[in-house]
Formats: structure tokens, C-alpha cells, sequence
């Protein structure tokens, strides 16, 4: 559920109409809702508790890592996993403690692993053995222990699209599971490192549960073992990565309740906290891109709407074949003839295209759209492809809205640029 509606013909966030923000900060913009961010948090976090889990929520800060998004989590109660340095930065900025922060990532450098171990987080989670000696070595050098869980592999498909797949033994990420006691025992020994936690993480946009069961059974199994072996496992770190519809005429992915189930089901009875890592589920139905009709082209076989926003502004299309909703903010009547059109974007690339073939009322000059579920994944992975500049992003709650980042200006975006010495 999300509280993007329309109201009196407009599309609104919360109480706000679009068109009114768009008035305010100009187009594209992104455009979050406190009330949806709120209540996905609150519909994950309680169907753990309600299967008598005890369960810490690290929001994953990639999805989306604006401060306020993050501080808006973390008031809940939500922790952060982060994966680079500027991650966890921006976690601690928003307020996440540090005892409730986890370090993902399959090359963390030294330089960030250090400052993870300054930072005093809850865990690092390590993807290797050549890792694991680096961490081991840094700890040592500043005096600190590092609490670690190790990222197993399962050797599991997720079954969603191949760029975004984690679980599988030709993925980069983790430790092959049946490495896992080999790897503990040499973690045991380790000076400066505390195993105190194992993980998973099978990939992200997941529809199905039947992956996560098969992976969270080969966990169990590995606790067992290790537990037999003498290693102490206090938690476990499943990962995030259940899906969110993004298509209107989509099946349903499973609900966080059925989800929170087979958590228990599957590793209930090894009687440990657990730690779950969901991003696109809190953020992706949160948000909208909205972006103006500059034209439209019909041709002798085509019909293209172009857009003000563009694949630098918004990737997943590009990127994945992701498919986001597109809404017009002025509610088409209902007998309005639709029409098959692309939705493309100014840039110099045939790639640079959100929708085909999507069925769609005329739209003009300065008409406003709204491309759906862009809360995940959207602002984070923009660039300034083109020299386009990064656009705003807007938080709603109630009938107030904030800037949480500015438009870019060219002159911040030509300052990056400095000019070699010799050409003065
Ligand atoms: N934990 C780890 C270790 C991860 O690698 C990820 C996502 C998450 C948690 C959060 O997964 P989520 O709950 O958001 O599915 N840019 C792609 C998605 C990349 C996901 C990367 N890892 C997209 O737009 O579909």
C-alpha cells in the first residue's frame, strides 16, 4: 500500500498534489512519502515480532541514502547495512547508532575497513579469506576486535533477473557454504576477530519464497554444524531482497507476513536473534519520479513521448528491462483514448527508454508523469550522463513537503571539472 492518490483529478503524495511541488522545485524530481516509508518499515519489522522473532531491521542504504529517508528509518527503531565508507557516513549522519549498523560487501578497502573498526558497528560481514586476514591485520594494528559474520554462498537461485542474483556459486559474493567450517576455524584463530554471526543474501526483487527456504535451510544446517564444531554462532544476517509489485497487473510478491514465516520455520529453532536487510520493500513503493512531457513525436510507426527526465535520472529501465507505472499527475478521463507510445528520455542513446509500447492518453507540452516505484534504486544510481544535472528529491508528510537535496546547479557540476594547469 502507498499513499500516492488521486484526489480531485491531481495526483497527490500524502496531502500534497504533485503538480504542486512541481511548481516549487521544477521537473524531474523524485518524491518520497513519509506515511508509505513509515508504514512498510512498520508492516516488515511487526511481522517478525509477530512470529515471536527477535529481529533487527538494517535497512539496506543503497536502495535509497538520502539523510532524511535514513533518519526517517531510523527514529523507528531501524538499523543500516551499508557497503562502502560513504554508506556507512551517511548512516551515522542520519543518526543510525553504530551498534546497529552491519558492513556488506564483497572489496571493502582497508581505509574503509578501518574506519568501520573506528566506528565501533555491530558487524562486518566478510565475502573471503583474503578479507578476512586484511581485517584481521587492520584490527590488530588499531587495537580493536571485529565482531564478523561470514557471508556463506548457498549455491541457491533467486530466480529473478541474472545482473541482480547473489546466491549462486558463479556469483562473486560469499564463502561456498560448504567452506563455512574451514573458514570459521581459521576466523577462530585470528587475532582481532570475533566470529559472532553468519549471513546470506541470495539477491534482490525476489517474488518467490521457495528460494529463500532452500537458502535458509542450508544456513540452519551450517549453524548446526559449526555449533558441533565448537564455533558460537549469536546471530544470523539473512539479507533483504523480497520483491514489491511494480506492475499494476503483476502478481503479488509474497506478503513480509508469509515471508517472516519461513524465517521461522526454517531457522526458528536454532533460538538466535536474527538480522534482516530489506531496502527496495521499505523504499521502492515510496517513491515517484516525475518528469515533464516536453514533446511528443509520432512517426509513421511510432508514437513518442519524450520526456524531461532520462535513463541517467532513472536506470532500472535501462539497466534491468525494469518496468515502473507511468501516471499521468492530471487524472485522464475516463473515456480518454489510449494509445501504444514509448516514453523516452533527451539523451543521445536508443537505451534511454522507460516504457515501450505502454498504453497511454494524448499527452502535450508541459503535461506532468509520474513513473511508479522509483523510491528504490532511482536517485541513488543517477549520474550526470549528458551533463544532465542531478535532480531534487522531495519528502512528503502530511500536507508539508521538504527538499532533502536540491537540484544540482551547472556551476557545482562544471566546479568538479578543474582545468589542467598547462591549458590556463
Ligand atoms: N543486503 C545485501 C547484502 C545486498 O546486496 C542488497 C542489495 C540488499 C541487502 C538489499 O536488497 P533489496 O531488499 O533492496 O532487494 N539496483 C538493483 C538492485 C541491486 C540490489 C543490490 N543488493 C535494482 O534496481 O533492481
Amino acid at each position: 500500500m502507498n499513499h500516492f492518490e488521486y484526489r480531485d483529478g491531481i495526483l497527490h503524495a500524502e496531502d500534497v498534489a504533485i503538480s504542486a511541488i512541481a511548481e516549487a522545485v521544477g521537473t524531474p524530481f523524485y518524491v518520497y512519502s513519509t506515511a508509505t516509508l513509515e508504514r512498510h518499515y512498520r508492516v516488515f519489522a511487526d511481522a517478525f515480532s509477530q512470529e515471536g522473532l527477535d529481529a533487527l531491521v538494517c535497512y539496506a542504504v543503497k536502495a535509497n541514502s538520502n539523510l532524511s529517508v535514513i533518519r526517517t528509518l531510523a527514529q523507528l527503531g531501524a538499523g543500516a547495512d551499508v557497503v562502502s565508507e560513504g554508506e556507512l557516513r551517511r548512516a551515522l549522519a542520519a543518526g543510525v547508532p553504530p551498534e546497529k549498523i552491519v558492513f556488506s560487501g564483497v572489496g571493502k578497502t582497508v581505509s574503509e575497513l578501518e574506519f568501520a573498526l573506528n566506528a565501533g558497528i555491530l558487524e562486518i560481514n566478510v565475502e573471503s579469506l583474503p578479507e578476512l586476514e586484511m581485517l584481521s591485520d587492520t584490527a590488530q594494528r588499531l587495537g580493536r576486535e571485529a565482531h564478523v559474520a561470514i557471508r556463506v554462498n548457498p549455491d541457491v537461485d533467486a530466480k529473478t533477473h541474472e545482473k541482480i542474483a547473489t546466491g549462486k556459486k558463479e556469483n562473486k559474493f560469499g564463502i561456498d557454504i560448504e567452506y563455512a567450517g574451514q573458514i570459521y576455524a581459521r576466523a577462530a584463530n585470528l587475532p582481532g576477530i570475533k566470529p559472532v554471526s553468519i549471513a546470506v543474501h541470495i539477491g534482490s526483487q525476489l517474488t518467490s519464497l521457495d528460494p529463500y527456504r532452500a537458502a535458509f535451510a542450508k544456513l540452519a544446517e551450517t549453524v548446526e554444524t559449526l555449533q558441533k564444531q565448537g564455533i558460537g554462532i549469536e546471530r544470523l544476517d539473512l539479507g533483504g531482497g523480497l520483491g514489491i509489485p511494480y506492475d499494476a497487473s503483476d502478481s503479488e510478491p509474497p506478503l513480509p507476513s508469509d515471508y517472516a514465516k519461513v524465517v521461522r520455520e526454517s531457522v526458528g529453532h536454532l533460538n538466535l536473534p536474527i538480522m534482516l536487510e530489506p531496502g527496495r520493500l521499505i523504499v521502492g513503493n515510496s517513491g515517484l519520479l516525475v518528469t515533464e512531457v516536453i514533446l511528443e513525436k509520432v512517426g509513421e510507426t511510432r508514437r513518442f513521448v519524450i520526456v524531461d527526465a532520462a535513463m541517467n535520472d532513472l536506470i532500472r529501465p535501462s539497466l534491468y528491462d525494469g518496468h515502473h507505472e507511468i501516471m499521468p499527475v492530471r487524472e485522464p478521463a475516463e473515456n480518454a483514448q489510449k494509445s501504444a507510445a514509448d516514453v523516452v528520455g533527451p539523451v543521445c542513446e536508443s537505451g534511454d527508454t522507460f516504457a515501450k509500447n505502454r498504453q497511454l492518453p494524448p499527452l502535450d507540452h508541459g503535461d506532468l508523469v509520474a513513473f511508479g516505484s522509483a523510491g528504490a534504486y532511482g536517485a541513488v544510481m543517477a549520474s550526470t550522463y549528458n551533463t544532465r544535472l542531478l535532480v531534487p528529491e522531495v519528502l512528503v508528510k502530511g500536507d508539508q513537503f521538504a527538499v532533502i537535496r536540491p537540484r544540482q546547479t551547472y556551476e557545482e557540476l562544471l566546479a568538479l571539472d578543474h582545468m589542467a594547469e598547462w591549458l590556463d
